[in-house]
């Protein structure tokens, strides 16, 4: 078993590392005809909001499916940064995190900075020592990103926020319960308020809320600790402050965009591939798409476990992302490299970030025919990609680029590493597994 400290060491380093731009590149060269069965590893956007929740809870709590990637690392960081103990077995994939020593509420800017995520730690905190600190969140650059939504709300649960430097410092006397409505149904303020509402005397109402799966394995992992929550229709989340909550066990769910990105691969390439862990009812309008493409999809009983067998002929699809149970944003970059190569002209209206489109200028490169107006892109579908040196962007854009590297001709080249590593659990070996010509070259 590896101390989370000792893989946080190495973690840091390969952050050292990016800041020079070394952090290495993936190749890829094409690779038709991928096929095979392929294990999910766990969600990183269930994850890390499920790691900041056990700040509620005093004692040892076991984390099964932790997908071992970057931003998990940081995660565990930030817990051990305010005094949590914390081992990371990542071949086993299982983390214990014991909460009894934490004593501290600030979180430091260079942590806050490497993950949007560790806002969510912010909900918690006041929850638990009634205090919060932490310095403005980083994360990918698909927009201003702000966190308007978690402070308004907070504000009206009754606490105060200054501002020192570039930490926010959040204090309250006691939360209150109330009925709060999103303008816009936010995951990450969902989620925040959602944890600071369970150990909040009297109900706590979030009105339009998100509910994406992720969220609803949060739920799942604060009722285990004794939440009493109740989803509402519609997009209600009901919640009666509870005085304690106690350790858990729980095992993360299955990444749904991971398997989004899997029977992409398997499209784009003209192959076919089983993921028995997915689930149709975290996917449906994006495998809806994948049909309308051409592309056979297949799942056991109850949605259960999917299968792809991909059409030599892809048609072109449009669609426009919109918050769960609609397309997922997060699967926008993916589905782009496959209308690049789908016969006719394609539309993507992104509505949930403003500037989710850096990959584009990646897939132009290689030969893709893409307009961009604002939050549309028009795609004409082309016969050919071509391989070449492409950076990545964000964290789903590097999944495009690899996706669309494996169909491209010739050798495609992805820097931007940090992207790729920071949401995916070793992803080029799965993809080698399925007879990719993929390897991470380390620079020297
Ligand atoms: C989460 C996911 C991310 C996914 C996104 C939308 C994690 C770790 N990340 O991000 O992968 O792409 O949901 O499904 O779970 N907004 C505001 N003010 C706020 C909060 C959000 O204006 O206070 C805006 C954002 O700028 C964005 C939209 O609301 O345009 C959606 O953001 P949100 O749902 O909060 O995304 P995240 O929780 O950051």
């Amino acid at each position: 078993m590896n101390s989370a400290s000792q893989i946080i060491e190495q973690s840091s380093q390969k952050f050292v590392v990016n800041q020079e731009s070394k952090e290495g590149r993936i190749i890829v060269k094409q690779s038709l005809n991928l096929c095979g069965q392929v294990e999910l590893s766990g969600a990183k956007n269930a994850v890390l909001v499920i790691i900041a929740s056990l700040l509620l809870t005093e004692g040892k709590s076991i984390l099964t499916n932790v997908p071992h990637s970057d931003d998990v690392i940081q995660m565990i960081a930030l817990m051990e940064e305010l005094g949590a103990q914390v081992f990371f077995d990542t071949i086993q994939k299982k983390v214990e995190i014991d909460t009894r020593l934490i004593t501290r509420f600030k979180v430091s800017s260079l942590l806050m900075k490497k993950m949007r995520a560790s806002v969510l730690v912010m909900g918690p905190l006041l929850a638990r020592f009634a205090r919060a600190e932490i310095a403005l969140p980083g994360g990918c650059l698909i927009g201003t990103r702000p966190i308007n939504f978690h402070l308004k709300n907070f504000e009206k649960m009754g606490v105060s926020f200054t501002v020192e430097g570039e930490t926010i410092i959040g204090s309250t006397v006691q939360l209150r319960a109330g009925s709060f409505v999103l303008e816009y149904p936010s995951v990450g303020a969902t989620e925040n308020i959602l944890m600071a509402a369970t150990l909040t005397p009297g109900i706590t109402r979030i009105i339009n809320a998100a509910l994406e799966p992720e969220v609803v394995d949060l739920i799942a992992v604060l009722t285990k600790m004794g939440a009493k929550i109740t989803v509402l229709a519609p997009a209600i989340i009901e919640i009666e402050g509870v005085a304690l909550l106690k350790p858990i066990e729980h095992q993360i769910m299955f990444d749904r965009l991971e398997a989004g990105a899997l029977l992409a691969v398997a499209a784009i390439t003209g192959g076919s591939i089983y993921l028995p862990q997915a689930s149709t009812h975290n996917l449906d309008v994006f495998l809806l798409k994948l049909q309308e493409m051409g592309h056979i999809v297949e799942s056991g009983e109850g949605g259960k476990g999917i299968r792809l067998i991909a059409t030599k002929t892809p048609r072109a699809v449009s669609f426009v992302t919109s918050p769960y149970p609609g397309f997922p944003t997060d699967l926008q970059a993916p589905m782009m490299a496959l209308q690049c190569l789908a016969a006719g002209m394609s539309e993507v209206h992104e509505t949930v970030f403003e500037n989710r489109f850096l990959h584009v200028r990646e897939l132009q490169k290689m030969g893709a025919q893409i307009t961009i107006n604002g939050d549309r892109a028009t795609i004409t579908g082309v016969e050919n990609l071509y391989g070449t040196s492409v950076i990545a962007t964000d964290i789903r854009g590097s999944c495009a680029l690899v996706i669309a590297g494996l169909a491209a001709q010739g050798t495609t080249t992805m820097t931007g590493m940090h992207h790729w590593k920071r949401a995916y659990d070793h992803f080029e070996n799965k993809l080698a597994a399925l007879g990719a010509h993929i390897s991470v070259l380390k620079n020297g």
